[in-house]
């Protein structure tokens, strides 16, 4: 984790576990590119949630898909939230609002977070209506499950995530039990 940055400048933490990246996301981190100087993903690496993709390989999509974005960094994160982005000099966490059952959860996180750093503000974006019904739990099923995933995910995600099922799917990478 660095603390790098030029003083002053307008710095935004995103956090989430991004596994894998989608074009949901890839729209909340346009909008926070337009809105502050620096847009740090911060990803979550310590998941309770038996991610498909290690913090590394999610990381690395993400970084991939944006290839050096002037102003945007990708960054992994542990701990309280609040904390890495007191750590980073953010004031503001940008979270993705879908829709009104995301509202709930978000509105409690974002209230526990203030009460925890009352100087640290969330702001909430909404995606484009295209994305306000995905996630990545919902695409990694219809992939999964063989579904066209085709414009919700970048092109090099959705290649990877196809891959990563086929693989599973061919009994000669399966477990083998003797
Ligand atoms: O993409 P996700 O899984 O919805 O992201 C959830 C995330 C990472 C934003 C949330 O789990 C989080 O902030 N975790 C860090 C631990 C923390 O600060 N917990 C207290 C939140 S009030």
């Amino acid at each position: 984790m660095s603390t790098s940055g030029t003083p002053g400048a307008r710095l935004a933490v995103y956090p989430g576990s991004f596994d894998p990246i989608t074009n949901g996301h890839v729209d909340i981190i346009e909008r926070g590119l337009r809105l502050f100087d620096r847009v740090v993903v911060a990803v979550l690496r310590n998941e309770t949630k038996a991610p498909l993709f290690s913090a590394a390989e999610r990381v690395q999509l993400i970084r991939d898909v944006f290839r050096d974005r002037p102003g945007l960094e990708v960054d992994t994160f542990d701990g309280l939230l609040v904390d890495y982005a007191a750590a980073r000099g953010a004031a503001v966490i940008v979270k993705g609002l879908r829709s009104i059952a995301d509202y709930e959860y978000e509105s409690q996180m974002a209230l526990m977070n203030r009460r925890l750093r009352p100087a640290i503000e969330t702001m909430f974006l909404m995606p484009a209506e295209p994305y306000a019904y995905t996630s990545s739990r919902l695409i990694k099923e219809v992939c999964r499950l063989g579904g066209d995933i085709r414009g919700l995910v970048p092109p090099l995600v959705e290649d990877r995530l196809q891959r990563t099922f086929a693989a599973a799917r061919d009994p000669l990478n399966a477990p083998r039990h003797v």
